[in-house]
């Protein structure tokens, strides 16, 4: 049975500015600087951003009834942000946009005002973990833990200084190394100890996680970086109230994959083999060229397909697929990344057959609606008293987190379908399920 009509969440609301911290200024941050501006100054509208853009069904087919979200929940409004972040680079965001070549240069200059006023704070970098890169716009400290607690004044100065009410943190900086979890990732006591004695595996977009949670600023993670998905980082949002989501924006191939996976798995059809691959030559592509930060991203993007596609569960189409990823650096391209999927099926009684994708897209302009809605809905969240790991925003990620013990869960349309029960629940209007049962007697309209 559909469930009934839920009472609304008491969600404070989102009165005074909303300050939006990303680690990391270069080419997602400042495209999503920019389309903000431009959208509030009428040049531009916000294409791809669920908050901006999409409607909500509510209530029964037979209703029509329909809602844009950010009317049925109160999202912070744009002219309500401020835009805060850190980089090794001491470019302001209309520098750094120059720098990303993502936007068409009358674009950026028409911005030029409100971009050059957001300027980057000093970042904590470790060369350990970003290979191909180094900057002189750098935090020291004797300690990580040194370096947690700038951050933490970091946070607090710039909600003092821009009049701001509350903060989110999206970690937008490059890919580091991959580096799982260790001991000293277990609990947050451990953590802190860790972070105190220069432990070497504690990376620099931990110390952001670990400075976000303690000043209750929710964290969304969008690189494959690990972080949010650790021991400590799960227990330290528990105990401050604060949301965390991640990982790693789904924009490109691994979007189409979610979309295109779920359906063969849907209709029984099994598949062979996967073969993806790209070229990419912006910062981000440069960074990826390392063996390590590329690991990072194989991981998160492979995980995908050995979740859709269960062998386990079936073997019969499944056991014997070949998921290769590949990410090539070539500068000529800059942001505007190419990917070709190869893709063998297989159908009725074995047949082979084979899907070919090549998709010519540009990395930051699918990002930045994704920065943007992620911040509105972790500040949504946050205002509703949501904390640890928020899983109905799976939407957003590559390598979503879910509670332990739990299947993760890839298929695109099932996780919009979880954001908006999430935002159907925070307003008190009915989940819905799709059942449309119209036998045994169960009233049409009951279900639908
Ligand atoms: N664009 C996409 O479609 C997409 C999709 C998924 C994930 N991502 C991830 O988003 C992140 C940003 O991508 P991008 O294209 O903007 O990359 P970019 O290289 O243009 O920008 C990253 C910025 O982070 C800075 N940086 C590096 N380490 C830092 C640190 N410790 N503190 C502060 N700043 C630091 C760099 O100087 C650089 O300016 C990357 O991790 C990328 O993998 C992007």
């Amino acid at each position: 049975m559909t469930p009934s009509p839920t009472k609304a969440v008491a969600i404070k609301p989102a009165t005074g500015k909303l300050a939006i911290l990303t680690p990391g200024m270069g080419a997602v941050a400042t495209t999503l600087f920019a389309g903000v501006e431009a959208v509030k100054r009428g040049i531009a509208k916000p294409i791809g951003s669920y908050t901006q853009m999409g409607q909500i069904r509510l209530g029964k087919r037979t209703e029509n009834r329909y809602s844009q979200v950010k009317d049925l929940v109160p999202l912070a409004d744009l002219e309500s942000i401020v835009f805060g972040g850190w980089d090794i680079f001491p470019e302001n965001a209309y520098e750094a946009a120059k720098h990303a070549k993502v936007l068409e240069k009358d674009l950026i200059e028409e911005l030029k005002e409100p971009l050059s006023k957001i300027k980057p704070m000093s970042a904590v970098f470790d060369k350990e973990f970003i290979k191909r890169i180094d900057g002189p716009n750098v935090k020291t400290g004797k300690t990580k833990m040194d370096m947690a607690d700038q951050l933490r004044a970091d946070i607090k100065n710039f909600l003092k200084e821009n009049g701001c009410d509350r903060a989110v943190m999206v970690w937008c900086a490059s890919t580091e190394v991959y580096t799982p979890a260790t001991e000293v990732h277990a609990t947050v006591k451990s953590f802190e100890a860790g972070l105190r004695n220069n432990d070497k595996s504690i990376s620099p977009s931990q110390i952001y996680t670990y400075a976000a949670l303690m000043e209750r600023v929710p964290y969304a993670n969008g690189s494959p970086n690990v972080s949010v998905e650790m021991p400590c980082m799960i227990e330290l949002s528990n105990e401050m109230g604060t949301p965390i989501c991640g990982s790693d924006f789904k924009t490109g191939q691994t979007l189409i994959k979610t979309v295109i996976a779920p359906g063969l798995r849907n209709r029984q059809l099994g598949v062979a083999g996967w073969y993806s691959t790209n070229i990419l030559g912006n910062r981000d592509g440069e960074v990826l060229d390392d063996p390590g930060s590329f690991k990072a991203k194989e991981v998160s993007k492979s995980g995908v397909l050995t979740d859709i596609l269960s062998a386990e569960r079936y073997p019969d189409l499944y056991k014997n697929i070949s998921h290769v990823v590949r990410i090539n650096y070539y500068p000529p391209r800059g942001d505007n990344k190419e990917g070709w999927d190869n893709i063998d099926i297989f159908g009725w009684l074995g047949y082979p057959m084979q899907i070919k994708i090549n998709f010519l897209c540009r990395d930051s302009i699918l990002a930045a609606p994704l920065v943007l809605d992620l911040a509105l809905l972790m500040d949504l969240g946050s205002r509703a008293k949501m904390r640890g790991i928020q899983e109905w925003l799976s939407f957003y990620f590559k390598a979503p987190i879910a509670k332990d013990g739990l299947t993760v869960e890839h298929d695109l349309s099932v996780q919009l379908l979880k954001m908006e029960n999430t935002l159907r629940f925070f307003s008190g209007e009915e989940l819905i399920n799709h059942l449309g049962l119209t036998y045994y007697g169960v009233d049409e309209g009951d279900n639908v």
